[in-house]
């Protein structure tokens, strides 16, 4: 999104003028009250202290915050286990008969996981990781289906100090591979497959395709959840053998506040992803501190329910780190909201008596989609908070959302952050804020941000801007795995010492925050962060491409919808042919995956380019979304525009 369209998406905002406060009852009840602003301005560092002492620390910090613009510490000196505070300590006071996780199955089958139960297997899978010789700073691959193993895999490698990253099921055995390569994990955790749609698919294959590459990866250990034929090599353990034959017993050892808890991949700019990489206490304090305030956990009585899968950051820090810290029961679920039915998700609410759900403005699009009739038929009464995370939520769903899901009855907290912030940073606090449709209004208490023009100069209100974070906060990134130049260029070189999200922003009369999508290349697809460089390498791989460019066009579902230029290469047979359409679509998902799979697909003879050679996507977006082409004249060749626009219809795909 260009600076100019930023100052357009702020007049049709400004014409949202509902508000939406807490009822009394809620705000008597919420965990944060107004005071919690007032206390974190007064002294923003002994805030902290505070927050982390929610956590069980075997030696406390010698002091808080060391910070040299771009490098943060947090509590230094001070050492704890990740997953000691996630299980042993609510077994040590009496909570082990607490339910941690119900699990559904996407076929139905169903599981209790207390916490004493949770403890017990993570337990025993860090024994089996000791016996693999995993141990602490090393890198361990967790490429799973959304099932309890994942959550146990990653807290076993955080009980042994082992790095865990977690790779989205739903990437392709080259992602795999080259996100192996990056962070040089030496073992793999995955399962045969998992459920999806109403059928098995296949994960352990995709492992076994990606070594055949080299790597260091000695050993495989592999959860059997479909029971599917599976190839065998010597490096393959069963996860159930692995765990059966170790000592249930293992004692958490404490790790230092900066020791690596997890690397978890984004994409960027450029076709490689980066391995954002996070540390274990300024991470687990704001984690748990947000989990608590943002959501109003009341860890005895709440069923928490964040819908995400564990391989993106919101299932680290709202499924594992920040719930299990604070002692909440959850629902976690294997499957797809359309399976059997479109209502799965509203039977499961029922079902388990869901109070707090969290999820993402995609599916709530598809849901208003589908129709009311599939919420109207369960008993949704359980809720008492609603969250959104993960892109700009429209005023219209956000409405729906309140009234067809929350019965008009439920607070909700639209919450923005990202991988590289770790937790929530700007979000209503649910029994404070009065709400208005589609803003995530205010940062929370202990962090600061701003809207600032080109030359980073705060914007009044009424105006539009980046986002930028002018103060360090506790679950900041601590760098990016083996690339720190491209750290500091990334984040901290568009303005001096602040570190630029990457997103466009404009303030409200009344100051209210209201997120304004990516200014960069990277697309936005139901959530999830792919770049036009990305989709654009993978075409470009295909024999029949020459160049390609990528854009992401405005989709009601998806949030962006990836839509691709090309240009063949002389000579390629079919020329615009619906074939050849296909086979780059599914080229692009082979090498990405299929989130990654371009909605539509031109074939055209030209790109758009400036004289220096930088593709316009801006123009090719104005193409993508129907609109007449904006100012063209810095093009190096006028015409081209115009040849696109001609060619428009000679090779559409969508699906
Ligand atoms: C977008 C997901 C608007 C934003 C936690 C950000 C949002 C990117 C919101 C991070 C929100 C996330 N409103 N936009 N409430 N939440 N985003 O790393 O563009 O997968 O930079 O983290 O998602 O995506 P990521």
């Amino acid at each position: 999104m260009s600076n100019e369209n930023l100052g357009d998406s702020v007049e049709n905002l400004l014409t949202e003028n509902r508000t939406f406060p807490p009822s009394a009852e809620f705000a008597a009840q919420a965990n944060a009250k107004p005071e919690i602003y007032e206390e974190a301005e007064r002294d923003r560092l002994a805030f902290w202290e505070k927050q982390a002492r929610r956590l069980h620390w075997d030696t406390e910090w010698s002091s808080v915050l060391d910070w040299k613009p771009p490098y943060v510490k947090w509590f230094i000196g001070g050492k704890l286990n990740a997953s000691y505070n996630c299980l042993d300590r609510h077994v040590i006071e009496g909570r082990g008969n607490r339910v941690a996780f119900h699990f559904e199955g996407e076929p139905g089958d169903t599981r209790t996981i207390t916490y004493a139960d949770l403890l017990a297997d993570v337990k025993k899978c860090a024994n089996a990781l000791t016996e693999l010789g995993i141990k602490a700073g090393d890198r361990v691959a967790i490429y799973m289906p959304m099932i309890p193993e994942a959550a146990v895999a990653m807290l076993a490698c955080a009980r042994v100090g082992a790095a865990h990253s977690v790779i989205f099921g739903g990437f392709s055995a080259d992602s795999l591979l080259a996100r192996i390569l990056d962070a040089d994990a030496t073992l793999v955790i995955t399962a045969d497959g998992g459920f999806r749609k109403g059928a098995a698919f296949a994960l352990k294959p995709v492992v076994d395709e990606a070594l055949k590459s080299k790597t260091n990866v000695r050993n495989v250990l592999v959860v059997k959840r479909t029971g599917q034929e599976t190839a065998w090599s010597e490096r393959d353990i069963w996860w159930h053998e692995a765990l059966a034959r170790q000592n249930p017993e293992h004692v958490a050892q404490p790790f230092d506040s900066e020791h690596p808890l997890f690397i978890l991949y984004t994409s960027g700019t450029t076709a490689k992803p980066k391995g954002i990489f996070h540390t274990t206490g300024g991470y687990l304090t704001q984690a748990a501190y947000t989990h608590q305030n943002v959501f109003d956990l009341k860890p005895e009585s709440d069923v928490f329910w964040c819908t995400a899968d564990v391989g993106w950051i919101t299932g680290h820090s709202y499924v594992v780190y920040g719930p299990l810290i604070n002692g909440a029961t959850q629902v976690i679920y294997e499957g797809t909201p359309d399976t059997p039915h479109k209502g799965r998700i509203f039977e499961l609410v029922e079902k388990y008596k869901v109070s707090i759900l969290y999820t993402a403005p995609t599916l709530i699009r598809t849901w208003m989609k589908w129709g009311d009739e599939f919420p109207n038929k369960y008993n949704l009464k359980s809720l008492r908070l609603l969250g959104s995370v993960g892109e700009p939520i429209n005023p219209e769903a956000w409405m729906w959302y309140r009234e067809v899901i929350g019965n008009n009855n439920c607070p909700i907290v639209d919450t923005w952050w990202q991988t590289e912030t770790g937790a929530i940073m700007i979000s209503p606090l649910p029994g404070v804020t009065a709400t208005k449709p589609g803003s995530a209004m205010a940062t929370i208490p202990g962090i600061s941000a701003k809207v600032v023009d080109d030359e980073g100069i705060e914007v009044s209100k009424g105006r539009g801007g980046y986002l930028i974070l002018d103060k360090p906060w506790p679950s900041m990134l601590r760098g990016v795995w083996g690339e720190d130049e491209r750290y500091k260029e990334t984040y901290w070189s568009r303005f001096k010492d602040l570190y630029f999200a990457g997103d466009g922003a404009k303030l409200d009369n009344d100051g209210a925050i209201w997120l304004m999508g990516r200014v960069d290349d990277v697309m936005n697809i139901s959530g999830h962060r792919i770049s036009t460089t990305e989709v654009e390498s993978a075409l470009v791989s295909h024999e029949a491409v020459a160049e390609a460019a990528v854009v992401g066009a405005n989709d009601e579902i998806t949030g962006q919808g990836i839509v691709a230029f090309v240009i063949l290469r002389g000579g390629i047979p079919n020329v615009g042919g619906e074939e050849l359409i296909q086979e780059l679509r599914n080229h692009v998902a082979k090498e990405i995956g299929a989130i990654a799979k371009p909605r539509q697909i031109m074939v055209v003879a030209e790109l758009p380019k400036t004289r220096s050679g930088k593709i316009m996507r801006r123009l090719l977006r104005d193409v993508a979304e129907n609109r007449a082409v904006g100012d063209s004249t810095t093009l190096a060749d006028p015409n081209v525009m115009k040849l696109i626009s001609e060619g428009l219809n000679s090779g559409k795909s969508e699906d």
